[in-house]
């Protein structure tokens, strides 16, 4: 898609984005404010998206909303889309990104966090899919990009719950998609390999020495993430090496990619 493509695709319509106070939320928030987008954005810390929508808002002469929300607390997603819908403004663009992961043995985890990353990661990400795509289903426009994960595409041993949350969100946004088949509505799935963001801290977990040289920046990742769903793109898998483990997980038994995945976790993990 060329770029006046992909302005005509953002330009002055309104776009959410979810953990838009840091790492891939703040960066998508960049790059559509570039774009001419309006922005809704969300995550727990006010401070920090009052900030990015004060200085977006100068930089680009977008307009800006702020919803502080925490979407792991039992109907936390659902009041955020019912704040979104009563802005009374139409949200064209959903980016489905807050998330967190987990390291360590399942064994030593606790089950209430377990179940915290569950309702971020799968049910928040489920309910605001709910709430806010009929309406551009009536449209016949818009879109959702739902940040998985390649973890999403085999076992992750010593990350198992958070690999189990984007293999779900991986399969629920190319179920969907096939759903709206023939209609304008687009469902796309972008499953970045590890990159430097707040991710890291969050989960207890360093990205190992031997992935850095394949290691995208958080810009690259939403760049190429945003030109994927602007082409349609239904699960995308931004960077060459990323690319090949994904194939590989394709081709090989679960239990061989598990076995690998297990080495290389053990290591980067708390377990
Ligand atoms: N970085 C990677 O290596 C990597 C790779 C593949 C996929 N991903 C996925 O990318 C997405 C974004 O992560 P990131 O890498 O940008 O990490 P990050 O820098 O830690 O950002 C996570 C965002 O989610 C928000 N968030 C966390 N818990 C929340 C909650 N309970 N309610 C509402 N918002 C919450 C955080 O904001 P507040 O703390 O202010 O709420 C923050 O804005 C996640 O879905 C992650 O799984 C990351």
């Amino acid at each position: 898609m060329s770029r006046t493509d992909m302005d005509e695709l953002f330009g002055r319509k309104w776009a959410l984005i979810t953990g838009a106070s840091s790492g891939f939320g703040a960066d998508f928030a960049r790059q559509l404010a570039a774009r001419g987008a309006n922005l809704v954005l969300t995550a727990r810390t006010e401070s920090k998206l009052r900030a990015l929508g004060e200085e977006l808002s100068r930089k680009h002469g977008i307009e800006h909303r702020v919803i502080a929300q925490d979407l792991s607390a039992p109907g936390g997603a659902l009041a955020l889309s019912d704040s979104a819908l009563a802005l009374g403004i139409e949200i064209e663009h959903v980016i489905n990104n807050a998330g967190f992961g987990q390291g360590g043995a399942f064994v030593d985890a606790s089950a209430e966090r377990s179940a915290e990353m569950v309702r971020l990661n799968c049910e928040a990400l489920t309910v605001i899919t709910a709430r806010l795509l009929p309406p551009m289903v009536s449209r016949d426009r818009g879109g959702f990009l739902q940040v998985a994960s390649v973890a999403g595409f085999q076992p992750t041993p010593f990350i198992s719950v958070y690999g189990a949350t984007k293999a779900y969100v991986v399969s629920f946004t190319a179920g969907l998609a096939e759903e709206l088949r023939g209609s304008r509505v687009r469902m796309c799935a972008l499953c970045p390999g590890p990159v430097e963001t707040g991710f890291q801290a969050a989960a207890g977990v360093q990205i190992a020495p031997a992935q850095r040289a394949s290691v995208l920046t958080s810009e690259e990742t939403v760049r190429r993430g945003l030109e994927a769903y602007a082409r349609g793109q239904v699960v995308y898998v931004p960077g060459v090496v990323n690319k090949f483990g994904g194939l590989a997980a394709k081709v090989l038994p679960r239990m061989v990619t598990a076995r690998a995945a297990a080495g290389v976790m053990k290591d980067r993990g708390r377990g």
